[in-house]
């Protein structure tokens, strides 16, 4: 897992592949030392290494050695044309909002809910997609709507799409990891109605012809 923050998106994997036959977090490599991801996997006993210059292909290579995924959540630094190469396909980043829009250099954090919510967009949400040679752009694997609510601060819109994000992403991971990573781009699509009703958290996928559901509270 390739991380630059906080980790809580390392933390939800962690927490959801427990116990699981299907994947599990082998490394967590961050482009800075001393953040909360790195914190995170030491208690879960994962090994972590902090890059000393995320630009550097073959430190970047090394250092995720023969991972059968590369998942990345937070990581802001741009993937190395080679890294990039040798995980086609097999490289996933999750962002918070509904790309192709409000994505790109410079998007994450706070500022991609300031731009949703000046944008007057009455839905925003969380994508996970295949990573290449430029931010944000690779081909979108799935994707959970978050409904803009009024009077919605960057902070409460970036709060609620984080607890889709929590959902969406070991639910993506584990799929994949089912299907044996395929070299063939995978889109999930949702199943049902997508608007979350209540404060009911749904989120519900076709997978192999047969809905699977993830829920839980907002
Ligand atoms: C998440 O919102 C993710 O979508 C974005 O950066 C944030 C990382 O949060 N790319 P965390 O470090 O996983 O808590």
């Amino acid at each position: 897992m390739l991380v630059s923050g906080g980790g809580t998106n390392l933390q939800a994997l962690l927490d959801a592949l427990r116990g699981s036959s299907d994947a599990r977090v082998a490394r967590v490599v961050s482009s800075r030392p001393a953040v909360g991801a790195l914190e995170r996997a030491r208690a879960a006993g994962v090994p972590s290494a902090a890059l000393s210059d995320p630009a550097d292909a073959a430190e970047l290579l090394a250092a995720l050695g023969d991972a059968g995924l590369v998942v990345l959540a937070g990581y802001l630094k741009r993937i190395p044309a080679a890294v990039v190469a040798r995980w086609r396909l097999r490289m996933i980043n999750i962002h918070p909002a509904l790309l192709p829009a409000f994505g790109g250099p410079g998007m994450y954090g706070r500022r991609v809910h300031e731009r949703v919510l000046a944008s007057g967009a009455a839905i925003s949400g969380a994508t996970v997609h295949y990573v290449d040679e430029e931010y944000d752009r690779g081909p979108i694997i799935a994707q959970w709507p978050v409904p803009v609510r009024p009077g919605d601060t960057p902070e409460a819109l970036a709060a609620r799409v984080l607890a889709v994000e929590h959902r969406l992403l070991p639910l993506v991971v584990t799929e994949l990891a089912r299907r044996g990573v395929p070299r063939e781009p995978v889109r999930l699509s949702a199943a049902g109605s997508a608007f979350v009703s209540g404060d009911a958290l749904e989120i519900e996928f076709n997978l192999g012809g047969q809905a699977v559901r993830r829920s839980g509270g907002l």
